[in-house]
Parts: C-alpha cells; structure tokens; sequence
C-alpha cells in the first residue's frame, strides 16, 4: 500500500526521502509528494503518477533542506491527483503531514473542525490529522503536545509522519496498525514504512508498536507509550541487507524471487527436521491448550488464503477434525463456529494486511487459539498471536508472491503434520515425506532449470489469449487457484480455476477450439479421473498443458511438463514453481510491469 519516508540530519533530506520512495515503489502507489522542512519554511511538492513525475518538478539545487517526509499514495479516500496526494499541510504551511491507513471517525473530526472554520482541499480522510494538530497548536504553542493530542483523537488505522516550521529539525510519528520502521546512522534519524527503504543507510532498526509515538531528531529518537510515557528503545539488527533489496542481476524482483526458492525451502526447512521427526518448537508453549481443540480454521488473504486451503486439505488427509479454510475478509462477516476449543490458523507474508488482522483480534475476542505463520519479523500479526511460525522467505518484493508461497506450504504442510501428531494421529508415509523434504531444495533448484524453456514456450502460446482455464482436483486445485492468481495479476489475461470435476457441470461450455487449459494431475487416487476430465476439454478443441508426476498415464497431450519425483502431498510445491514461471513469462511477453501490477499493492493494509 502506500509508502512513507522521513529523514531529519546532516545531509540533504531530499535524495534520502526519494531513494526511500523508490524503494518503496513495489509496494502499489498512484501519486507521490515530499515536503521539505527548516525554520524558514516548508516546501510541499506532489504529482500524480509515478515518481519521475514527482522527479520532473523538483528542482534538487535549491532543495538544500536536512528534514523532510515523503509519501507515495494508493488511492482509497478520493481519485488520485494532486489534491489528494499527501504530505497535507495545515493553512498557514506551517505544518504538513503523511499518513498511511483509514481515519474512521474522520468525518466528525471534520465536522468539528469545519465549525472552528477550517477548510479542507482534499477528499481524503488523512487531511483531518494536519488541521487536528493546528487546532492544537494553536491552544498550547508546542508542537509535541499538539501533535500527541491530535493522535489521541483518532480513530482507524494510521502510520503518521509530521514536520513543522515551528519544530523545523524534527519528524513526529505515530503509529496504529500500520508498520513504521525507525532507524539511526551516520547520517541522521530515518522512518519508513518498510524496511527497505532504510537499507542503504542503516540496519540499526525499530518497528514501533501500535499506540506509540516517536519524536526523530537528526542524533536522537525518543519513543513514547500510549500514556506519553518514554520507553528504552531495543534496537534490532535487520536481518537483511541491501543485496535482498536489489534485482541481483534479474530484470525483475519476481523473477529474481521465483529463482530464490531452493534457497528459501532450505532456509524455511533449517532446523525444523530432526533424524524422522520434524521439530516445531513454538508449539511448545500451547501444547496443552492443542490437545483440547476440536476444530481448525485457517484464514488469510489471496495467495496466503491459497496455501490455508493446502494446509486445511493436508490436515483433514489425516486428522478426522472440522477444518476449513476461510479467506480473511469473509470470515468476520460469516457466522463461524468460533470458541477456546478452536485452533485459528493466520497466514501472512507481510503480517500486515488489514483483513488478516481483523480477523486475529475477531477469533481472540472469542476465546480462540491462535497461531501466526507470518514472513516479516515483528509484524502486527505476531504480536496479536498466541505464537507465531515464521517462514523463512526473506524480502519479497514483487506485488506477485511467489517464494512466500512455497515456503507458506512447506510450512503448512509441516505444521499440519505436527498438530496430528500432537492430537494423536500418525501421517502415512511420513518417512517418505520427510526424505523428499530433505530433498526439495535440491530438487526444486534442478527442476527450475531444466524446465524454465520449455514453460517460456508455453507462455508464448499463452500471450494473446484473452481467458485461460487452471484445472485441477483435491490438492491440484490448489494449485489450480494459485497458478490463475498468479497468471491474472501480472499479465492481465483472465484467468479461473475449476475443480476438474466440476467442468461439465457448467464451465466446459466456455471451452471452443484453441482455447487453453492448464491441468494439473498430480494425486493418484484421483489423477485417473483427471485425466478423462481433460480429455473433454480436448475434445472440444482446447490446447491443454498439461503438469502431472513422472507415473501418470497420460498419452497423447502435445503440451506436458512431467514434475519431479515427490510425494503427492508436496506436489504442490513443485507445481508452484511451473505456474509461476508460466504467469512470468507471459507477462513479459505481454509488455507487462511484472512487479508492479496495476490496481495492486504489496501489503493490503486497508479493509
Ligand atoms: O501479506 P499477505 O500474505 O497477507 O498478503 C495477502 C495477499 O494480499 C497477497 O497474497 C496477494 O494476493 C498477492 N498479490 C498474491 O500474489
């Protein structure tokens, strides 16, 4: 979602807040401003459209300022144009602001100020915080209580950065469920949104907690609590570097990513294996309370929701428990069973998105256990859960997920494995399953290489197709679902999953001549079956490709990507990786932004 940056120091602000908005670019915006602070003055300027268009009106040799915000804005509350574009400042210029998240009570707020005769320019809900902090200031002359109680105002969600003329070498910053990352160098105090925008100065690093307020001057950062406490702050060493945040010799981010994936299972699997046994030690702590649960929902959001369903199939193979799996923005609204005897499973990747979160405080309001499978270390969602599981992904920059998925099912499958041990139940052909574990990595590096020719000229085939059809049964449509996804996103061409079964009741009438089919047969006891559904597709003239294991009988298809041998129950992994190279190259072929899709933003932090 949108993107904030703040640098107060010894050096120019501007190039800091602009190689911080660029880095933040992945993350979906559709307008960008900065402003510029010292006791002259603020210098406030936005532009609609990408950052060279911010770029084009700025004029770096009179810049010359040591404090400034930035703010690259998806639009929510209003179209994007210059008006609505952040930072916003108060009448007299003397104050401008960024913020990320929703105002709730904005139009009380509004209401109330409006009666004091404020104006307001913009439509956005953001516009009310700068003229709340005026309001103030103008009571108490001090920019740290104006701007604290302005915060205590606010209802929603909200990530705030704040520069003043009157306090011109300081930034101000709140935060409540949106992330806000501080950090100190050489240079100077630094704040963003996301981690890689600091990378290149710094890996001395905070995420402030919700509730809490900061105060960045060029050699200090001062954190409060809720109360307006001061707090010792714990700096943390980022776990990553700059290397995780450049292309490293790809042309993209998601390509890139896609080839980190032997890596990244490694890096997910490290530790976690132990001789026949897999090792999860953050369930030891609720442990007991698993022993009572007597049903398993597991939520999230698109591609994360995907790999629930994976979890949630893997989990009923072998435990004779209710467990479905939820996408997160419909499980608030939907009437579930939830109590003390239900397990909620949240899986995220960035731990940040807004539905995701809803629906964590929603289950613990009800009493539920909760565990978080998360990919960014200290997110919101680990820290409303009972415990939380990381993967092992790294940075994934790209709007498209791809190694978080894969490292989502290799945990998922591994945490299904140990609740039914836990619960009493024994995994059939868990041996089996733990050698092709150890092997994955490898195995997945090889298979990448060797089948990315033969993927690119299917997707050549793929390029100006308007609809393509993912089809597939019980674990394959999974695969089915996330291999649409991935297809829809990045290249635009339309694209559903079907269980295979299910086509003749209904979606074969939109097979003709030509069109393409991708069909996954991946699981024995129904890949039989599969096949005889793809047959009818190619009886009406369809182009099917075909991604099956090395066993299946399957004569006669022009278009076949034979997998690797591994258990059925992991081939989704390797599936994931044909889908995604298949979705890649499309998109390119097509002319596509691959990493940044349009209408589409890395972190969803808003409902
Ligand atoms: O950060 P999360 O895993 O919670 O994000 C959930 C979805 O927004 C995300 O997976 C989205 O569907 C991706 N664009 C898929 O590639």
């Amino acid at each position: 979602m949108c993107g904030i940056t703040g640098f107060t120091g010894y050096t120019l602000a501007l190039p800091i807040l602009m190689q911080g908005l660029e880095k933040l670019e992945y993350r979906g915006y559709d307008s960008a401003g900065v402003t510029l602070a010292d006791d002259i003055g603020l210098v406030t300027l936005k532009a609609k459209g990408r950052l060279s268009e911010l770029r084009s009106i700025l004029d770096e040799s009179e810049l010359l300022q040591m404090t400034g915000i930035g703010h690259t804005r998806w639009a929510t509350h209003g179209v994007p144009n210059n008006l609505n574009a952040h930072p916003h400042t108060n009448k007299r210029n003397t104050i401008s602001l960024v913020h990320n998240g929703i105002i709730e009570n904005y139009m009380s707020l509004k209401q109330m100020l409006e009666n004091f005769d404020y104006d307001f320019k913009s439509e956005t809900d953001s516009e009310v915080i700068v003229h709340l902090i005026d309001f103030y200031y103008r009571q108490c002359l001090d920019m740290e209580t104006a701007f604290k109680k302005a915060v205590g105002d606010l209802e929603g969600s909200y990530g705030i950065c704040v520069v003043s003329r009157h306090s011109p070498n300081k930034i101000f910053v709140a935060r409540k469920e949106s992330p806000m990352i501080l950090g100190i160098g050489k240079e100077g105090s630094f704040c963003a949104s996301d981690v890689p925008a600091l990378l290149e100065y710094t890996r001395q690093l905070i995420s402030l907690n919700d509730g809490d307020t900061a105060i960045l001057e060029p050699d200090k950062i001062t954190v409060f609590d809720a109360e307006g406490k001061e707090k010792p702050i714990e700096w943390m060493d980022s776990p990553y570097d700059m290397q995780s945040a450049q292309k490293g010799g790809y042309d993209t981010f998601m390509e890139k990513e896609i080839h980190e994936q032997p890596q990244t299972i490694k890096e997910t699997l490290r530790g976690r294996l132990s001789g026949r046994k897999i090792v999860l030690p953050e369930l030891d702590d609720i442990r007991d309370n698993l022993k009572n649960i007597n049903s398993v929902i597991w939520i999230a959001c698109g591609t994360a929701y995907h790999a629930c369903v994976y979890g949630q199939m893997i989990l009923n193979k072998h435990v004779p428990i209710n467990s479905i799996a939820v996408p997160a923005s419909e499980f608030r609204y939907g009437n579930y069973h939830v109590d003390r005897n239900t397990l909620c499973i949240f899986v995220s990747q960035s731990g940040e998105t807004a539905d995701t979160l809803a629906a964590i405080k929603m289950a613990k309001e009800r009493g539920a256990l909760t565990i978080a499978v998360a990919n960014v270390l200290g997110s919101s969602l680990t820290r409303l859960a009972d415990t939380t599981i990381y993967t092992c992904a790294g940075l994934e920059i790209a709007v498209a997920s791809t190694k978080a998925y894969t490292a989502q099912l290799v945990l998922l499958y591994m945490l299904a494995s140990k609740l039914s041990e836990i619960m009493g139940y024994s995994i059939s052909e868990h041996q089996e399953i733990i050698t092709n574990l150890r092997q994955l990595s490898n195995m997945t590096q090889q298979f990448l290489e060797c089948c990315k020719p033969v993927v690119k000229e299917y997707a050549q085939m793929m390029k100006d197709e308007r609809d393509v059809y993912f089809i597939g049964r019980q674990l394959d449509y999974v695969s089915a679902m996330e291999g649409a996804l991935k297809l829809k996103e990045i290249s635009y061409i339309h694209a559903d999953a079907y269980y295979a079964g299910e086509l003749k009741h209904g979606p074969i009438a939109l097979i003709q001549y030509q069109k393409i089919v991708v069909a996954f047969a991946t699981q024995p006891e129904v890949s039989a079956k599969t096949i005889s559904n793809i047959k009818e597709t190619v009886a009406r003239g369809a182009r099917v490709i075909l991604i099956t294991d090395k066993d299946t009988k399957a004569d006669g298809f022009s278009y076949i990507i034979r997998l690797p041998q591994i258990h059925p129950e992991l081939s989704c992994i390797t599936s994931a990786i044909v889908f995604q190279l298949l979705a890649y190259y499309a998109a390119v072929e097509r002319g596509c932004d691959v990493d940044k899709p349009r209408n589409l933003a890395k972190s969803v932090t808003v409902e």
